[in-house]
């Protein structure tokens, strides 16, 4: 399950999960909330990106996505654990059962894949027609098919089936590898079929039907080696030019990136059939800070594009966007044209946020007040995602565009509400004044280093939550405030111990009938346990 807690935080961002229930505020590099459990009135609750946790300090509670909504929804680990991997597209149902087993299973479908692959490959190499589309309708040539190991899957129905059978494949292992319909029979039918290749080899495939039927294309769908929230298309092709060359172009469509190839762009990849997540994003900023991406201009590239720039942000990378096609509605269509076309293309990129801004102002109308009211608070939205610097720049142009002062735009923003889910109001836990002590003294142990004797606690913490709790709180303090700080805690600490002691007396002593011996005893313990909590 670990792995699964793993991949479901991969794709979920902490002020994402959070943002659902409690309206949050960019703080430097945190955001403010307002406790959703707290009376206060003041934002005491944190979120931090970076350590993919939050902590409220009025209600001491704190943790990662897992905890924020076992607490605010009231219910189990295992619950929140569903709920979670409903939101991220996660299928637990991959991750249980033995891990050699798991691994076993994976070899076998890899097996089974390559060898698909080589089937495939036999059977365009037997078929004129296909062979057709792909080096002519599709203008592929030798080099590109080979490399990227395009094939034709038959239109028989059972083709691959019998052949792997013959190789000793059982139709269970077939299933693992994603190659059976729900029929048991072939999954791709009549199809040019384009393998996934990660750096161990074929993980699945995307096929496409060689007319205008529909479905265009048909995946392998979420398999144990197939999980397209983070597999990159052309990756392992791609990856020694991104390193190289230090960028990496990122497009829409499978084809686009094996014509790019082909037309001597060898730094394409795309994220196969799904918007781009995270951890897209994390995997390609390993090799280059500067990504290129190559969208539409419609409404849904300029919604990619924003999203892409919001995880940009905090990932420290150099984001732009390519979008001259010259009328052509692809790359792919583009380097029909020219090859050269492409190349100029994607070198004559303009910064993400300036495209989408470019957008904004495309969709309203800047000549009337309602217009440049619009674009101000569509403007103000994407660049308060922005790290502080660029937040600058982009809000003194806006200004500047809409004549007004950088200070005025900030109010800008007319508050369109987002709609929050609910938040169950959990009881108070008895305990919870001991926890958020310890938490705070553990912090300051961790933080300032502080000799401190915290055998004793009972309380867990992360070393990022308390780092966080160190930052916000205690981060300012001299020693000696710190040392007096200890100090009190300490003190709250016992006196909190002493009382939940006592209660538990008390609660001993109710159920106590007719016997002045015990009752004797539990008063002379609760006495001197009053003694020492003074
Ligand atoms: P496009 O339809 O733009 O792909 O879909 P394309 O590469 O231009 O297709 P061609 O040139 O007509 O062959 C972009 C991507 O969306 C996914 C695929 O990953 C495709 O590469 N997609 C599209 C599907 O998964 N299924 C579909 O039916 C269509
Ligand atoms: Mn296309």
């Amino acid at each position: 399950m670990q792995d699964a807690k793993e991949e479901i935080k991969a794709r979920l961002s902490v002020e994402e999960v959070v943002g659902q229930y409690i309206e949050l505020k960019k703080a430097g590099r945190n955001y403010k909330g307002r406790s959703p459990w707290g009376v206060d009135k003041t934002p005491s609750f944190m979120v931090s990106p970076d350590k993919g946790i939050w902590h409220d300090f009025s209600a001491n509670k704190g943790g990662d996505i897992f905890s924020f909504v076992m607490e605010v929804e009231g219910i189990s680990f295992r619950e929140a654990l569903e709920k979670l991997a409903n939101q991220a597209g996660v299928e637990l149902a991959k991750y249980g059962g033995g891990d050699r087993k798991v691994a076993r299973k994976k070899a076998r479908a890899r097996e089974a894949l390559e060898l698909a692959t080589k089937y495939y490959q036999y059977c365009l190499s037997q078929n004129k027609q296909v062979m057709e589309y792909v080096f002519y309708r599709r203008n592929l040539n030798q080099k590109t098919v080979k490399e990227f190991r395009i094939g034709y899957g038959p239109s028989s129905g059972r083709a691959l089936t019998n052949f792997l059978s013959k190789k000793g494949f059982s139709r269970e292992e077939m299933a693992d590898a994603g190659l059976l319909n729900q029929y048991g029979g072939d999954m791709f039918r009549g199809r040019m079929m384009v393998p996934f290749i990660d750096v161990s080899g074929v993980i699945g495939f995307t096929a496409r039907v060689l007319d205008k039927s529909e479905p265009k294309y048909l995946n392998t769908p979420e398999t144990l080696l197939f999980n397209k929230g983070r597999f990159i298309f052309g990756y392992a092709q791609a990856k020694e030019a991104i390193r190289k060359n230090g960028f990496v172009v990122i497009v829409e469509g499978n084809m686009d990136v094996i014509s790019s190839h082909q037309a001597g762009v060898k730094e394409a990849v795309a994220t196969s059939g799904t918007a781009m997540t995270e951890m897209h994003l994390k995997q390609l900023s390993r090799l280059t800070n500067d990504i290129r991406l190559a969208y539409d201009g419609d409404a849904a590239g300029v919604k990619a594009t924003e999203r892409a720039i919001k995880m940009a942000a905090t990932l420290g990378i150099r984001l732009s966007v390519i979008s001259d096609y010259q009328g052509a509605k692809d790359p792919d269509e583009l380097i029909q044209k020219g090859a050269e076309l492409w190349q100029k293309a994607v070198e004559e990129r303009e910064p993400a946020v300036e495209w989408v801004l470019k957008k904004y102002r495309e969709r309203v109308d800047m000549a009337t007040a309602e217009g440049k009211q619009e674009y101000a608070d569509l403007a103000v939205e994407l660049i308060g995602c922005l790290p502080p610097v660029q937040q600058k720049h982009y809000r003194d142009k806006v200004a500047l565009e809409l004549e007004v002062a950088p200070e005025e735009l900030k109010k800008a923003k007319n508050g369109i509400k987002k709609r929050l889910k609910p938040v169950k109001m959990v009881p108070k836990d008895e305990n919870s004044e001991i926890l958020g002590i310890e938490k705070e003294l553990l912090a300051i142990k961790a933080g300032a280093g502080m000799e401190i004797d915290t055998a004793s606690f009972s309380t867990e913490a992360s070393p990022e939550e308390l780092s966080m709790i160190f930052e916000v709180k205690y981060a300012k303090y001299s020693e000696t405030e710190l040392k007096s700080e200890v100090k009190l805690l300490l003190k709250r600490r016992k006196k909190s111990l002493v009382k939940g002691e006592i209660e538990k007396l008390s609660a001993e002593l109710e159920k106590v009938e007719d016997d002045e011996e015990k009752t004797n005893a539990i008063l002379n313990k609760i006495r001197s346990l009053q003694k020492t909590g003074e």
